[in-house]
């Protein structure tokens, strides 16, 4: 019995090494990348996860078998049924659905190993193990050991290896496992397709003893000529220690002392402080720093609010001139992982005239918001609690929460970011308005800087005959009343019969419609009525904008979507082909005549907003 509970008390110990905050600001931090290629071994039936009982061989520390040990036979007559050395390999970061055709459909578990070697000098520094990302599930193991796993496909996670690495030859095995799960957050059914894998950056990050684990610098809410800061130092001298808090253009050097858990806070005066806007997207240079390292990044300063029906950016009223993005590069038919393909994205989002994106329905790489701050494009993130998820299962939940608290930990300190979505078209019943509002008071909780929101869907009220009604009771916990219509595409309604319909919002709040569209393949011409053909979609986006404009309090809009993208959902053959054929760029990079229409549109708000 005691060994056991030693086995579990380590096992814990090895889990709790993720608890610490993600490391702030993980891409800029001197260490070792581990992207590249990685040998793979494809393991549909969990033979490297489990034993013929079906038990996890990593029940027991160290493993009692199974492929995160990585072994070689120690000589001909030993039996060892698998081998990453001489294996096929994968690039990382990247899925494995768009590098090899057998992967394409695929779903259950794909293993992935690479080596390397630890950096000579390790003295008085510790090394932290960084994932960006890998979808859905990951479980990891450094030389034969678990570290621990890490349940939810955009969201970064990390293990501290500073003890358990030897000086060469470091053998890193991740199972990434992406089956879809009924309480799974995303649950079974999605509009998009599973790309498995490690989906984003990995690197060995290498810190002091005592280092800067977090921070968040922004204007204060309440004041807004005064910056607030908070840093957390984590290490045996992490209490009481002196850092340094660097804006220099605005003439800030502010020494900060830690308290005895490690925290520092300063509401400091600013002057002259030049506010992050699309139109001015003005970052400043930040550094935090300790005796033993610098840290730096580059920060925007502006408010957010709500008045009324309005959003207020910097106190003054702002449109949302959006889209909605899929994180996919078209022409790889892949997630897409570099900031080449975030930087096309949000190129395109300018393009048609946006100041706004929303990143559906998943964090998306912390390349986008990073970019968007220096491009001048506010962002809505969200999570994907979509469609039907498992609202009654408390395992659901707490991972819906992990996501979102991983998504705002990542990314708070970017100026560009105003919105933080907790779900996407979720059933108006009681147990999820429960969920959600759960989940928006944890939002809250983290951050009270930013506006919460979500995508909900339009409903018919008795009490409003022949009205397209916004009744959702999780509206009164949203700062934006935010929903999906999709008149004129879906339901029985034709694009000309728009100018007919008439809208209740029932909460006096801004209202972003976060969605709106129809399909059309690019290149394909005809008919106006002919469904699939551009002129259909250009027609359907001349009759919705103006039905739009007749809603009370409209802040904004993200028409549903950029591009084109691969859905299993999709399957008219010639036309779909597995791909959501809504986009207003084709797979091709083609721009389809809805994209001139919503740029016309967005020209002409632009100017009224000047
Ligand atoms: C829904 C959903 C999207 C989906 C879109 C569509 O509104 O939010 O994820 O892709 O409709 O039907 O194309």
């Amino acid at each position: 019995m005691t060994r056991l509970l030693l086995l579990l008390a380590v096992a814990l110990l090895s889990l709790r090494s993720e608890a610490a905050p993600i490391l702030v600001n993980p891409l800029q931090r001197p260490g070792q990348s581990l992207d590249g290629k990685w040998a793979y071994i494809v393991d549909p039936y969990d033979n490297g996860y489990l034993d013929y009982r079906s038990q996890p061989f990593d029940r027991t520390d160290p493993p009692s078998g199974g492929y995160g040990l990585d072994r070689q036979p120690k000589d001909p007559s030993e039996l060892i049924e698998y081998a990453f050395d001489d294996a096929l390999t994968l690039d990382v970061p990247a899925d494995w659905n768009s590098q090899d055709d057998k992967l394409f459909y695929y779903e259950g578990s794909v293993w992935y190993r690479r080596h390397f070697d630890a950096p000579q000098d390790r003295e008085g520094k510790r090394y932290i193990l960084y994932f960006g990302g890998a979808n859905y599930r990951a479980d990891v193991y450094l030389n034969g050991r678990k570290l621990g796993t890490h349940i939810g496909g955009f969201t970064p996670f990390q293990f501290e290896v500073t003890d358990r690495l030897q000086a060469q030859d470091n053998s890193l095995v991740v199972r990434v496992n992406n089956e879809r799960l009924m309480e799974g957050v995303p649950t079974l059914n999605t509009d998009w397709w599973n790309y498995g894998g490690i989906t984003r950056t990995v690197r060995l990050i290498e810190v002091p003893e005592t280092y800067v684990a977090d921070y968040t610098v922004r204007l204060q809410r309440t004041a807004a000529d005064r910056i607030e800061a908070r840093v957390e130092l984590k290490g045996p001298e992490a209490g009481n220690h002196e850092v340094h808090l660097r804006l220099p253009e605005l003439g800030i050097d502010q020494i900060l002392t830690t308290g005895e858990g490690g925290v520092a806070q300063v509401s400091i005066p600013a002057r002259d402080i030049e506010r992050w806007s699309p139109q001015h997207p003005k970052l400043y240079d930040l550094e935090v720093a300790t005796g033993a390292e610098s840290v730096h990044e580059r920060v925007g300063f502006r408010t957010i609010e709500t008045r009324g029906s309005q959003i207020l950016l910097n106190g003054e009223p702002i449109f949302l001139r959006g889209i909605s993005i899929h994180e996919t590069d078209p022409y790889r038919g892949g997630r897409a992982v570099t900031k080449d393909e975030a930087y096309q994205l949000l190129r395109w989002a300018q393009e048609l005239g946006c100041n706004y994106a929303r990143l559906a329905h998943y964090p998306h790489s912390e390349h986008m918001a990073r970019l968007a701050d220096e491009m001048g494009i506010l962002l809505w993130e969200e999570i994907p609690v979509y469609w039907t998820i498992d609202w009654q299962n408390p395992d659901t939940f707490t991972n819906a929460q992990d996501q979102l608290t991983g998504l705002i930990e990542r990314d708070k300190n970017r100026a560009s970011v105003i919105i933080w979505s907790v779900a996407n078209e979720t059933p108006p019943t009681e147990a999820r308005t429960e969920f959600l509002h759960k989940l928006v008071d944890h939002a809250r909780e983290l951050d009270d800087t930013r506006l919460v929101s979500a995508a909900l869907e339009v409903h018919n009220n008795p009490d409003y005959p022949g009205y397209a009604v916004i009744d959702d009771a999780f509206g009164e916990f949203v700062d934006v009343v935010s929903f999906n219509q999709y008149n004129g595409w879906y339901g029985n309604r034709t694009p000309d019969d728009l100018e007919e319909v008439q809208w209740k919002v029932l909460y006096n709040k801004p209202v972003l419609i976060s969605e709106f569209g129809g399909g059309a393949l690019a290149g394909s011409h005809g008919d106006k009525h002919a469904r699939f053909t551009e002129e259909y979609q250009a027609w359907l986006y001349e009759q919705t904008l103006p039905m739009l404009e007749r809603i009370d309090g409209l802040s904004g809009m993200s028409p549903w979507i950029l591009v084109d993208f691969r859905s299993p959902r999709r399957a008219l053959p010639g036309i779909q082909d597995g791909w959501n054929r809504k986009g207003l760029i084709g797979d091709n990079g083609a721009r389809k005549q809805a994209f001139y229409v919503l740029q016309d549109y967005y020209e002409q708000k632009a100017t009224e907003d000047e």
